[in-house]
């Protein structure tokens, strides 16, 4: 059984792209938030990102996975499970598979602000899991999004590394949140990328075939569709690089020249001066003890920490409480 509840209203996109971009582009440093890269071109390049062999974090995750479902599922016998930015819910079928066989579980509730991506998911997954019940939420995981009632103990899954694209103050704020609509006995199963070298990061966000250059700049696409601006994603560059001090990678567009770009349904022209950078996402990479005390300020505990063999990227299971 498939649904599909929108709690974003069919509008919502363009009305909060453009408080997004009225902010934001008119600020003297230049951002914009992440969520907007994701229309469906946006997904299906992603997902590309994912087959990249410099973009280790889903190997890693799905490695864990692997090795560690049976665990998570013998560990708490959940009768829900929510996955926030599901995406193409590729790896989570390990999960699935082994909440089914080890547990109750009865109900799939994939959250993601691609209405594409999770349409394509749930026709993928129906297939395979014909008795689960796939509840899928088009909504921002950030703001306002509520987990439906559960008859019984819920998972809440958080992957692919997701949480590290919050800065320090949006994530005890997001973690804080989920925690409140979680009852003691729920779970939380977090996927977070490991501070490492800095060559191994940078490559990871800056593939030589070009195709996270590609997906970065599909945010400049959304933007000449949705609100008619004029960019040649051309004139800008792609630029990855290591805060060692916030240990985050910063996702920037870099303007090639001086130009200005019109927003003619905002009357709105936004000048970059050359090399000009618009900054647009963090990639937060985590320690052990980071993240335990993270967990513990919203109100989990950390029972399980899980790498892959080359401790590239950690999955942890908490509990609230
Ligand atoms: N979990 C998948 C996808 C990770 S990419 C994996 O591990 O491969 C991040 C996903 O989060 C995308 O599917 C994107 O559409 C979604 N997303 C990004 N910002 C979001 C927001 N604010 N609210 C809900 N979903 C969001
Ligand atoms: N959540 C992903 C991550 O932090 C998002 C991502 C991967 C991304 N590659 C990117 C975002 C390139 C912008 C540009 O790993």
């Amino acid at each position: 059984m498939f649904t599909i509840t929108r709690h974003l209203p069919i509008n919502a996109a363009t009305t909060a792209l453009r408080e997004d971009v009225l902010q934001g582009l008119t600020a003297a440093q230049k951002s914009l938030p992440p969520k907007w890269f994701y229309d469906a071109r946006g997904s299906e390049l992603f997902e590309e990102i994912t087959h990249l062999p410099e973009y280790y974090p889903t190997n890693a995750e799905r490695e864990i996975l692997a090795a560690h479902s049976t665990e998570i599922a013998a560990a708490i016998a959940v009768h829900t499970l929510v996955e926030l930015g599901s995406g193409s819910s590729e790896k989570t079928r390990l999960l699935l598979t082994a909440l089914r066989e080890n547990g109750n579980l009865r109900r799939y509730v994939p959250v993601d602000v691609s209405e594409s991506a999770l349409r394509s998911a749930a026709t993928g997954l129906l297939k395979n899991y014909q008795n689960l019940a796939i509840h899928a939420l088009v909504a921002d995981f950030q703001s306002g999004f509520v987990v439906p009632p559960t008859d019984g103990p819920m998972m809440l899954a958080f992957l692919g590394g997701t949480i590290g694209n919050f800065f320090p103050d949006e994530r005890a704020h997001f973690l804080a949140s989920i925690r409140d609509m979680s009852q003691p006995g729920d779970a939380l199963l977090l996927g977070t990328d490991l501070v490492k070298d800095e060559q191994t990061l940078v490559a990871a966000y800056n593939d030589v075939t070009g195709v996270t250059a590609a997906f970065h700049k599909n945010l400049l696409s959304v933007l000449n569709r949705e609100l008619a601006a004029d960019f040649n994603p051309e004139m800008f560059e792609h630029v990855a690089l290591w805060n060692a001090e916030s240990e985050w990678i910063e996702m920037r567009l870099r303007s090639l020249r001086q130009q200005t770009i019109n927003f003619p349904t905002l009357g709105l022209s936004v000048p970059f001066a050359r090399d000009e950078e618009l900054r647009t996402e963090i990639s937060a990479k985590f320690r052990k003890e980071g993240i335990r005390a993270e967990l513990a300020a919203a109100g989990y505990t950390l029972k399980y920490w899980w790498t892959d063999v080359a401790e590239r990227y950690a999955l942890s299971l908490s509990v609230v409480g």
